[in-house]
């Protein structure tokens, strides 16, 4: 058979989703929002925005200035819905939380254990000093999203989430029963455990390149800056539950990317910042993990169903279609001044959204 007759035969591949959502992305602000919020608003109908820029988002005021300059820089005609979080600070008040109960456009707060990662020098060192906020959030159901790492810096960067749970994460579980909590990024066993062993008011998210590496994705062969994120890549093994949690069907266990985008400059630097971009083709990302595992059918739950049951919304009605397809991921999106690499930068993937 002659090439073209044989290409022609070829059964077009596609995968058609529910329209997923991000339930923890980064968009940052100034110039390099208006690249980074078209790759999310191509493939998301909503995501949840979170607060650490430079200056933090502290306040309602905060918040709503903030999704204003998302609106303004998405691509006209874009449906995209940025769901707004506040950053919680010693200095949140109670008041605060009162506030975002009432607010239609802000979603929850978000803890980083002060000194974590990326800009979370507002954020909170000893957490015995929010409990009455804490209290008013578990009262006026305002979920607590959670960056779960302790920061002491005897603490084995291997092993800091593990210890945030144990030593923090229970403690404020027990407390406050009724709080609803998202473990974002869960990188362990541990995490998976912990939460699949939890009441239905404790969550997590998990990102693309937990899925898809482990760290000798970061070490092997040299030391790959792209691959640097927090909380950072474990061993296979925590891969490995990583992978069954997510395509377990456990609604517990929904997708949150944690894209973070950094100017390369920055990435590729003697102290090189935290974070892996992924938002160009998140959705294609998660895909290749599913479908390595032979579980694509448990993919449209984890991205578009799970996540918008827990926070009480509405699914999503409309639709994405995948087509399987190689393409090659560029080495650089972003213009001069603000050039971001992508996750798995000149690698092929094998899905593209149409
Ligand atoms: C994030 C960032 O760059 O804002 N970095 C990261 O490695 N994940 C912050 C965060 O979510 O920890
Ligand atoms: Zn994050």
């Amino acid at each position: 058979m002659d090439l073209i007759l044989q290409k022609s035969i070829q059964i077009m591949k596609t995968l058609t989703l529910i329209r997923p959502d991000d339930w923890h992305l980064h968009l940052r602000n100034g110039e390099i929002l208006k690249t980074v919020v078209a790759h999310s608003a191509r493939q998301f109908q909503r995501a949840m925005v979170m607060p650490n820029l430079k200056s933090p988002v502290v306040s309602v005021e905060d918040a709503l200035r903030y999704r204003a300059e998302i609106l303004q820089a998405l691509p006209s005609g874009s449906s995209f819905e940025p769901l707004m979080t506040l950053y919680l600070t010693p200095q949140t008040s109670v008041e605060d939380i009162q506030k975002v109960a009432e607010n239609p456009f802000i979603y929850a707060l978000k803890l980083y254990p002060a000194g974590a990662t990326t800009h979370s020098e507002s954020g909170v060192t000893n957490l015995n000093v929010i409990y009455p906020i804490l209290e008013a959030m578990q009262k006026y159901d305002v979920p607590l999203l959670i960056h779960g790492e302790v920061t002491d810096t005897n603490t084995d960067i291997f092993d800091r989430e593990r210890i945030f749970i144990e030593t923090q994460l229970i403690p404020i579980v027990a407390q406050f029963p009724d709080l609803k909590i998202v473990l974002e990024h869960v990188t362990t066993t541990e995490a998976v455990q912990f939460v699949s062993a939890a009441s239905q008011k404790i969550a997590a998210t998990i990102t693309p390149q937990h899925l898809l590496f482990n760290r000798n994705a970061l070490l092997v062969g040299g030391i790959k800056p792209h691959y640097y994120c927090l909380p950072i890549l474990k061993r296979e093994s925590h891969q490995r539950s990583l992978i069954a949690a997510a395509i377990s069907g456990n609604p517990k266990f929904f997708l949150g990317t944690d894209s973070a985008p950094h100017i390369t400059a920055l990435k590729e630097n003697a102290c090189g910042c935290a974070g892996c971009y992924s938002a160009f083709a998140a959705i294609e990302l998660y895909t290749e993990a599913f479908e390595k595992e032979n579980a694509l059918d448990k993919l449209e739950a984890f991205a578009a169903f799970y996540g918008a049951d827990f926070y009480g919304l509405p699914r999503n009605t409309t639709t994405i279609t995948l087509e399987k397809k190689s393409w090659e991921i560029p080495s650089q999106y972003g213009e001069k001044n603000h050039l971001i690499t992508p996750l798995n930068a000149n690698q092929t993937l094998h899905w593209k959204q149409q």
